[in-house]
């Protein structure tokens, strides 16, 4: 995507190109490339359209029906924030106070537009043209113009003074190979220019990749961890005023909530667990009950409030699986009844399951180094009945369990 491309499907001529190949897009590219030249598209409009059509089409897991007005680039669309993350942080910014935010480094705009939608006027600066351009773009298709202001220039130069607040979502991709970069000193802005921003503007939120060492958590700022659906998609700093809590883990669940609509705001229901991030939970055996925390939960560190919730123990002080006498329904935890204890051992294994009769397993693991799919392999079974597998260490030992799911309402699952 260029500025011409992107202008050129802005007019009526690409926007009827756009409808026309939004019907055609997710089938075979060259046959709907051929189709939409022969309604008189020319060819540059046509790629241009169809792209943005299976860009549009991909757009709407993150996005909602709304994807379908906006406008994308392939890095731009990977980089962005869900809308459901997006807009549950637009609204703690509304709920602390701010009215006026600063984006810096704003992408297609995710987070610019969520915090828009929640009241917020935001001044945002990217500093790739293109990409600047398509957030504009997308604050004027999404209705929010009026309160989205878009420059193109560097973020580490851009005038702060007389925001409430400041979002940075630095460029975890490396430009040209789109190569994840695992070291937050690497991002672009650069790190240093991140960290110094909470001094000059004390309401200072920061998105960085979940797996960020705790180490690098400024000093007083909140480290908060977010799932979605149980996969661990962001981690973000809260710093100053803004910070509440030490550590915080973050659940939203977009299957237990109503749809996404393009006019409605993107809540999905949360739950949010919180503490020190430093505490320990007690180790004993293994218990009846096996919780499995959510990964927001374990990159917290607060497996040890949970416990303390749970009235659990872990069975080894280094294994994230806490265990219970009783089933404990929590947000926070999957939970499998344990029936069976084993130190590891393919032979053993394969002869109690075909005992079992199982002929299906999920494999959770923690804590080994065995391979799921190729331990499926070699087991071989041929049962009929399903189990569950955790593969994981009880006080230093590779260890074996099997049991079953239990459901939120504490029955074992079929
Ligand atoms: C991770 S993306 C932001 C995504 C955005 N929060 C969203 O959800 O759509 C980071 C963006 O920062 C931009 N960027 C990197 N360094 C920058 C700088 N020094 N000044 C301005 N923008 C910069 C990149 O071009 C990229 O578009």
């Amino acid at each position: 995507m260029d500025l011409d491309q992107l202008a050129a499907l802005r007019t009526p001529a690409g926007g009827t190109a756009l409808a026309t190949a939004t019907g055609l897009a997710g089938g075979d590219p060259l046959a709907a490339a051929a189709a939409l030249r022969a309604t008189g598209v020319p060819a540059d409009l046509a790629a241009a359209a169809l792209t943005q059509a299976e860009l549009r089409r991909r757009a709407v897991a993150k996005f909602g029906p709304e994807a379908g007005g906006m406008f994308f680039t392939r890095t731009g669309l990977e980089q962005a924030t869900r809308r459901v993350v997006a807009d549950r942080r637009a609204d703690r910014l509304r709920a602390a106070g701010v009215t006026t935010l600063a984006d810096l480094g704003c992408g297609l705009g995710a987070d610019a537009l969520a915090a828009a939608r929640a009241g917020i006027r935001v001044y945002a600066v990217e500093a790739d043209p293109v990409t600047a351009a398509l957030a504009a773009a997308n604050a004027a298709a999404t209705g929010l113009a009026d309160l989205v202001t878009v420059a193109c220039g560097d973020a580490t130069t851009f005038d702060v003074t007389g925001v409430d607040a400041v979002f940075c979502d630095p460029a975890r991709r490396r430009a040209g190979t789109g190569r994840r970069i695992f070291d937050p000193t690497a991002y672009s802005p650069p790190w240093d220019f991140v960290l110094g921003l909470a001094e000059r503007v004390p309401r200072t939120v920061v998105k960085v990749a979940p797996g960020i060492d705790h180490a690098l958590v400024p000093a007083g700022a909140e480290a908060e961890w977010v799932s979605v659906d149980g996969d661990l998609v962001e981690a973000a700093l809260w710093c100053g005023p803004l910070a509440e809590v030490p550590r915080r883990a973050t659940l939203l669940r977009c299957k237990e909530g109503p749809p996404l609509n393009a006019s409605g705001r993107g809540r999905a229901p949360s739950y949010h667990l919180s503490g020190s991030g430093t505490a320990e939970a007690a180790v004993a055996g293994v218990r009846r009950y096996l919780h499995d925390p959510d990964p927001a939960v374990v990159r917290a560190h607060l497996v040890a409030e949970l416990a303390a919730d749970l009235d659990g123990t872990l069975a080894d002080p280094t294994i994230a699986y806490l265990y219970t006498d009783v089933p404990v329904r929590s947000p926070f935890t999957r939970c499998i009844e344990v029936t069976d204890v084993l130190p590891f051992s393919l032979k053993r294994l394969r002869a109690l399951l075909r005992d079992r009769d199982v002929g299906r397993v999920e494999i959770l693991k923690r804590g080994s180094a065995l391979e799921p799919e190729q331990l499926r392999r070699d087991l071989r079974l041929r049962g009929g009945t399903a189990a569950s597998l955790v593969l994981t260490r009880v006080a230093g030992t590779p260890t074996v369990l099997i049991g079953h799911p239990v459901g939120q309402d504490g029955a074992v699952a079929p």
